[in-house]
This record gives C-alpha cells, sequence and structure tokens, in this order.
C-alpha cells in the first residue's frame, strides 16, 4: 500500500508540548511537522489560513475557552477536507466547552498535561491510520458519523418511506415539545434520476448534485453547506436534482467526498440507494456502517433481493446487511413463504414495516413525518423501533451523545 506524505501542525506555547511532539515525529519518513510557538490569539488571527494547509492540526486552547471557540470555529471551517482538528485543553475544561468544541467539528479534545500518555500516541495513531489510509477511528471512540444505506428489491416497495422517517427519528428528539434533536442528521438521496426524499421532507428539490456531476467537481464543506436544505423536520437534506441527468456521470470520488465530509458533520448520514448497481454506489457500499434492504416478501422481490445482497457483498464483504420486510406486519408465527424467503436470504427478517395507507397516505401527501401523522401507527412505531436499535447498534458521535 502507498504511504502518503502527511503534514502535522501544531500551535502551542507550551515548550514541553512542542518539543515532545516535534521529538515523536522527528525520524517518521512521510510525515512533516510544523508550528508556532505562540498562542492561537497570538497567531494574530492568522490561525485558520495556517492550519487549513494541513493534515492534522493540533492547537492549544487557552483559558480564555470563549476566545477559543472562535479560533476554533475559523480552523474548522478552513480545513482541508480530512483533516484532523485536534484541541489540547486544560484539564478541567468544562465538558459543556468540549462539546461545543466537538460540534464545530473539532475531532477530538485531549488534556494538554497528557503529553506522553495521550497526545503522541493519538497523533501517532493517526498518522499511522493515514499512511496506511484507513478509517479515522481511533482508541475506540468513533469521532465520525455513522452511514447507513437503504437500498430496495424493487421499486415502490417503501424504502424511500422507511430512509425518510428513519432520519426523523435518528435525531432523537427531545425536550417538553419533542423539537431539540439530540443528533444531527442527513439524508442523501442518491436515488438521482427518481429521487422522492424532498417531496417527502418537504423541500425544494436542488439542482446542485446535477451541477456536480456535470462540472465533475470534487464537493467541500462549502459546496454541501449550500446544497444542503433543513427539512422542517430538522434533518439536513441533499436532494436528488429536479432535472435528469445521465447516470454515468457521477463519479465515485465525488460520492466518498459526500460522505466524508458529512460524516464530520452529522451523526448519522443516511442514504437512498438507486436500484440501478451503477459504480459510484461503490463507496457507499465500502463506507456503510450497516445497509437496510427495504424488499416484500414476493417471490420475485426476494429474488432480486437476493441479487442485491450478492451484488453488495462482493462489493464489501464485511457489509452489515439488515432485511426489512415493507408492506407486511411482523407474523406472529412466519408463515411457508416467509420461511422460504428467509432460506433464499440466508438471515431472517429483522424489521417488519407494515402497511399502513391511511397514515402514510397522510405522511406523503403533507410531507410530513409519520411521527407528526400519528406517533401510535403502525408504520410509525415500526420505523422508530428500527431506528433506536439502529441508535444502540451504532452510537453518536462522541462528544455529542
Ligand atoms: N408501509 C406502507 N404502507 C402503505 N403504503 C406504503 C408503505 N410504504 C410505502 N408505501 C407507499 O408506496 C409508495 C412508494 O413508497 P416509497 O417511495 O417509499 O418506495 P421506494 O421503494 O422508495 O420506491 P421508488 O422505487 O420510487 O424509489 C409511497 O408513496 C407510499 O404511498
Ligand atoms: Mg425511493
Amino acid at each position: 500500500m502507498n504511504s502518503k506524505q502527511i503534514s502535522v501542525f501544531l500551535i502551542s506555547p507550551d515548550e514541553e508540548i512542542y518539543s515532545a511532539i516535534e521529538g515523536s515525529l522527528a525520524d517518521q519518513e512521510n510525515c512533516s511537522f510544523t508550528g508556532r510557538k505562540e498562542t492561537v490569539s497570538g497567531v494574530n488571527g492568522k490561525a485558520a489560513n495556517l492550519a487549513s494547509l494541513h493534515d492534522v492540526v493540533l492547537f492549544d486552547v487557552e483559558d480564555d475557552a470563549d476566545g477559543a471557540l472562535k479560533t476554533a470555529q475559523n480552523i474548522c471551517d478552513a480545513r482541508m477536507p480530512n483533516a484532523i482538528i485536534i484541541a489540547l485543553a486544560p484539564e478541567d475544561l468544562p465538558l459543556e466547552k468540549a462539546r461545543q468544541l466537538t460540534k464545530l467539528g473539532v475531532d477530538e479534545v485531549l488534556p494538554r498535561n497528557a503529553i506522553n500518555e495521550e497526545i503522541v500516541p493519538q497523533v501517532d495513531a493517526i498518522r499511522n491510520r493515514r499512511q496506511a489510509q484507513l478509517p479515522t477511528v481511533w482508541s475506540g471512540h468513533a469521532t465520525l458519523g455513522k452511514v447507513i444505506a437503504v437500498a430496495k428489491s424493487r421499486g415502490g416497495v417503501g424504502s424511500s418511506l422507511v430512509a425518510a422517517n428513519m432520519a426523523n427519528e435518528l435525531q432523537a428528539k427531545e425536550g417538553f415539545f419533542k423539537k431539540k434533536a439530540t443528533n444531527e442528521v442527513a439524508v442523501v438521496d442518491l436515488d438521482f434520476q427518481f429521487g422522492s426524499i424532498a417531496a417527502l421532507m418537504d423541500v425544494e428539490e436542488s439542482d446542485a448534485m446535477w451541477r456536480m456531476a456535470m462540472d465533475e467537481s470534487i464537493p467541500d464543506g462549502a459546496f454541501l453547506e449550500q446544497a444542503m436544505v433543513k427539512a422542517p423536520c430538522g434533518v439536513d437534506v441533499l436532494a436528488a436534482p429536479s432535472r435528469y441527468g445521465p447516470l454515468s456521470a457521477i463519479q465515485e470520488d465525488q460520492i466518498t467526498a459526500i460522505l466524508d465530509n458529512l460524516k464530520r458533520t452529522h451523526d448519522y448520514v443516511v442514504v437512498d440507494l438507486p436500484r440501478a448497481l451503477v459504480e459510484w454506489i461503490t463507496p457507499v457500499l465500502t463506507q456503510a456502517d450497516r445497509l437496510y434492504l427495504v424488499t416484500d416478501v414476493a417471490v420475485p422481490s426476494v429474488r432480486s433481493a437476493r441479487k442485491l445482497m450478492d451484488f453488495y457483498q462482493s462489493e464489501n464483504p464485511a457489509i452489515d446487511i439488515q432485511l426489512v420486510a415493507s408492506l407486511e406486519k411482523k407474523p406472529l408465527l412466519p408463515a411457508a413463504h416467509h420461511r422460504a424467503a428467509a432460506k433464499l436470504l440466508e438471515q431472517d427478517f429483522a424489521h417488519w414495516v407494515p402497511k399502513d395507507d391511511r397514515t402514510v397516505r397522510e405522511s406523503v401527501d403533507r410531507g410530513i413525518p409519520l411521527q407528526d401523522v400519528s406517533n401510535r401507527a403502525p408504520a410509525t412505531r415500526a420505523i422508530k423501533k428500527l431506528a433506536d436499535d439502529a441508535r444502540a447498534a451504532m452510537p453518536p458521535r462522541v462528544g455529542n451523545s
């Protein structure tokens, strides 16, 4: 595997931290170290500019944590795609401030006094992983959001309904009126030609993805900020384009960049997949922490679900596929055709979403989540349960719980 040149940048007035990091990286090949032996405010507003040039940025949070938040914001806004930002903070930094830093996009807040126990090993681990081009998960703590893909065995089986409502439920809203989202959730409608997420979530369709496809540009944070729309329910939506474009216009590295960026800013990134087996769904399959395959239990759908599973597994042998039986109530005892389906699929259905015409129709017609039509309706409860299970299996980012 090719190793990659990475650059580490430190802003800290603390001689000890400075020399420990410099020393630990000194004889690493393919790794450059630079820094400023100053406070972030001493760098005179240049912190963000300097930081924007490096793969790993460490900065010392001064005791004036409010000023540090502003600087952290600037540094995070200016980051290179995929750059890792680490704040070094006093051990007694209030949890609230640490959380605010994480919310701004700081990947990790480390105690400033644990130079050799925490800071040096973390920098080393990042360098190692980066050079091996592995995902950024350190010491068991996920600092990136989870990617959840939703696929369907046939058209119209209910997969977008599952994707949109799962996204809403993943927000885990709390408070008296259940208004405040605990988790940041994004939905990406990759059903490029027939996407229906915008309608389901009551946002305008957007031509951003179409433009991205035509320009052949690699989307960055600024693109996504402009292209995404917050739905009334709170979920950030990257809608499918309102005009038709050829499926082949999208490139794999564009999808990779979208997911890489959204994983940094959201706890969950729900991706509504097209049924077409185009090449650019590969990054979704490789990055997905889980894939829900929505199907009904009719024989043709089950057969095509089997083929899709084979394809998904050939692209990513480790992929965690969960089967969702749509338009079916969970049977008390599986009937013969349920057993036959599970046998062909070599796996049981993990979830059942019953047919619930009245609730679904009202939700689709009004562009509101099932939860807002009725929190006790069968379809609402089924998808809420699915989302609750997903949250338990795939916790949100550290520092955002
Ligand atoms: N559980 C359900 N109960 C009743 N109707 C449903 C249910 N799920 C989906 N539907 C209906 O089926 C239609 C298609 O659903 P949806 O758009 O979610 O399917 P899809 O698999 O995403 O289809 P497409 O192939 O168009 O992407 C919806 O408009 C809705 O009216
Ligand atoms: Mg759909």
